[in-house]
């Protein structure tokens, strides 16, 4: 039985707004969230990571040239520095041409106010790079919000999650990179079926290196221990389709909108 949030959905494919639809609109961003919810997806997706004051705020890289006006890491800024930035500033579906979001008083949220303007949203949350205390400084957040059924916390690193699951009980998780290694590796020897993993879904992408994750038996075993299976980051619909049908029953995308048509969901 999965606990939390994904007992919900069952085995129904989800459809999850990878950075809240950042194909479509501005990343990590309430702007984001609030179409992509508008949408309809099944979960939103997005990162956490802490300001120099020891904030959560949503935002995927260490920097925050790439998406902003601003620059340097976003260890380095308050959270009153970090949210002074323009989050809207360097999207284009254009490749430059246009900034359609530009001076629209976007900004870097805090994880917090994602919880107080979605209460209700599934959500996946990457502990993107964990800091200490982190985990408990996210679970306080959850239990003020009464968001331990609402999210899938997931991350690459093994240890945080481990950590998490320690203080954060009942919040389903997504297994991280070793242990999606391990259960790859032992379903080559015929042994995934031995695991009994503490997690309850795989976040994994088609591939890695060179080498095919997303393997029918990794599936067949993944599905058969209860875990579900979320692929990133799909943004194509053949993909997804064929995806689907090897039996994943997650899309995490980038363009929400063509899984859900895919889906016949809009
Ligand atoms: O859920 C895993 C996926 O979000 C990883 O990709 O965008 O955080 O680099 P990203
Ligand atoms: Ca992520």
């Amino acid at each position: 039985e999965r606990p939390g949030v994904l007992a919900g959905f069952g085995d129904q494919p989800l459809v999850i707004a990878h950075r809240g639809g950042r194909g479509l609109w501005p990343e990590n961003t309430l702007f984001a969230f609030e179409r992509a919810a508008a949408l309809k997806v099944d979960m939103l997706e997005m990162d956490v990571r802490r300001t120099r004051d020891g904030q959560l705020v949503v935002l995927h890289d260490p920097r925050v040239d790439r998406t902003t006006n601003g620059n340097g890491k976003v260890a380095d800024l308050t959270l009153a520095e970090a949210q002074a930035l323009d989050a809207g500033y360097r999207w284009s579906a254009d490749g430059g041409e246009s900034h359609p979001y530009r001076g629209q008083g976007i900004r870097i949220p805090t994880f917090e106010e994602v919880l107080e303007r979605f209460p209700e949203q599934p959500k996946v949350v990457e502990i993107k790079v964990p800091d200490v205390g982190m985990e408990e400084q996210l679970c306080a957040l959850l239990d003020k919000h009464e968001q331990r059924e609402r999210v899938l916390v997931g991350s690459f690193y093994e240890r945080s999650l481990k950590r998490f699951r320690k203080v954060c009980p009942g919040v389903a998780t997504s297994a991280g990179p070793t242990s999606v290694r391990l259960l790859v590796a032992l379903n080559w020897v015929g042994l995934g079926s031995l695991v009994s993993p503490s997690y309850q879904a795989l976040q994994i992408p088609e591939s890695s290196g060179g080498l095919q994750v997303a393997t029918d038996s990794l599936m067949k075993t993944a599905l058969q221990r209860g875990l579900a299976v979320q692929m990133w980051t799909i943004n194509e619909q053949p993909a997804m389709r064929h995806l689907l049908d090897m039996g994943a029953n997650g899309l995490i995308t980038d363009y929400p909108d063509r899984a859900l048509q895919l889906l016949g969901r809009s």
